[in-house]
């Protein structure tokens, strides 16, 4: 039975969870990970494709091998059309910064790599995972192997990066803690198609028939999506149709066209915001989706969930090397403050860009205003590409 005395027992293997496990490394910090999905399921759970530039750096100053150089594509912009009509963001020229197109599945397999080179212990596939003693400072985790053997991890402290359906959540007591929730009535249609890009940069589409995002993977791959219902089925729907509707929801006096070619993939992506504050207690930290959820719009998930381990793997490695514990004691407060920023915005843009059938003309015409208040100012586009492609540590 594989047991250990380890420092830092991570739950979940996804990017948050490895990118942790990689700077305790760094610093010469033990860890043992485990997650209940198999490397596969994560590497082929299709993700959202943009990372902010902090994130990029995270990488490249953790020394993780990633192909985002390689096999990534830097984007100075994204496109904003409004009914047709096309308004441009240069990111460097607004911010002095740009975002990475790469996408966020295939930073785990970067990751779980690394990781592998480490040679430290990961565990996938695990069942019945248990934790225990949070208040204590030995808390434990238990789980089943792939193998069906009995796996006991004691730690100094336990990290749940076990994403929105984990059971670490669950393990602070109901009385500290308050979840936030936001529902929206949206949902998107994701596609991936076999097609050329049909534009440089990203484009972010308001239209009377809803929102549209034509965004990319390759130069043989595309990913896009369409504002739909949450009870859409998408096999009810065919390629044509599907073509139509997004063709539909970027038309506009430039006679822009859509490149398209055969849909491989089709998905429904929920939408809804959460958190949980605080965001630690006793012995137990949370990261990522684990503690909140944000709305796709806009890509904050993963970047969020790297901002939560910049403040969170300094913290562990000086309260285990003994040089201070305050900043581990402070860090639901440190980092719900980015989290809440990043609500705002993923919400902002939702709200900006999406037609809500239930709403009133009036909440239509206010959100209008609300973009165009952002499109026609200088200081609105720039605030929109600070929080486009993330905000400073801090
Ligand atoms: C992608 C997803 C997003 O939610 C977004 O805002 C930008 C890009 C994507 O999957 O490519």
């Amino acid at each position: 039975m594989p047991e250990f005395q380890t420092d830092v027992a991570i739950v979940g293997a996804g990017p948050a969870g490895l990118m942790l496990a990689h700077l305790l490394h760094n610093a010469g910090i033990d860890s043992v990970v485990i997650d209940n999905r198999s490397h596969d399921e994560i590497a082929h759970t299709h993700r959202a494709g943009i990372l902010e530039a902090g994130s990029v750096r995270m990488l490249e100053s953790a020394g993780v091998e990633s192909r985002v150089h390689t096999e990534g594509h830097r984007h100075d912009g994204i496109d904003i059309r409004v009914n047709g009509t096309s308004h441009s963001f240069h990111f460097p020229d607004l911010i002095g910064d740009s975002v990475w197109l790469y996408p966020q599945n295939e930073i785990f397999v970067d990751l779980a790599a690394a990781r592998a080179r480490t040679g430290r212990p990961t565990y996938f596939s695990v069942t019945d995972t248990h934790l225990g003693d949070i208040e204590s400072e030995r808390p434990w985790v238990n789980a089943t192997t792939a193998e069906g053997e009995d796996l006991q991890i004691n730690a100094r402290y336990i990290v749940g990066a076990d994403g929105s359906r984990g059971p670490c959540r669950a393990m602070i007591p109901a009385d500290t803690k308050q979840r936030f929730f936001h529902e929206y009535p949206f949902a998107w249609f994701g596609i991936l198609c076999e097609a050329p890009p049909s534009h440089e940069v990203l484009i972010y589409s308001r239209s009377e028939r809803g929102f549209a995002l034509i965004s990319q993977r390759s130069s043989d791959i595309q990913r896009m999506y369409f504002q739909t219902s949450p009870d859409t089925d998408v096999d009810v729907w065919t390629d044509e149709q599907i073509w139509a509707e997004l063709q539909a929801r970027v038309d506009g006096p430039d006679g822009f066209v859509l490149k398209t070619g055969p849909i491989i993939d089709k998905t429904v992506l929920p939408f809804r915001s959460a958190v949980t504050e605080p965001m630690q207690h006793g012995s137990l930290f949370l990261a990522g989706d684990s503690a909140h959820t944000v709305p796709p719009t806009g890509a904050k998930g993963l970047n969020l969930a790297f901002a939560d381990v910049s403040v969170l793997a300094p913290a562990l490695i000086s309260a285990l090397q003994g040089t201070g514990a305050e900043a581990l004691a402070g860090y639901s407060q440190t980092a719900t403050k980015r989290v809440w920023k990043a609500q705002n915005f993923s919400y902002q843009m939702t709200r900006m860009l999406h037609t809500d059938p239930s709403q009133d003309a009036f909440e239509t015409k206010r959100s209008l205003g609300e973009l165009n208040s952002i499109l026609d100012s200088e200081h609105g586009r720039r605030y929109l590409a600070e929080c486009y492609t993330g905000w400073p540590n801090g």
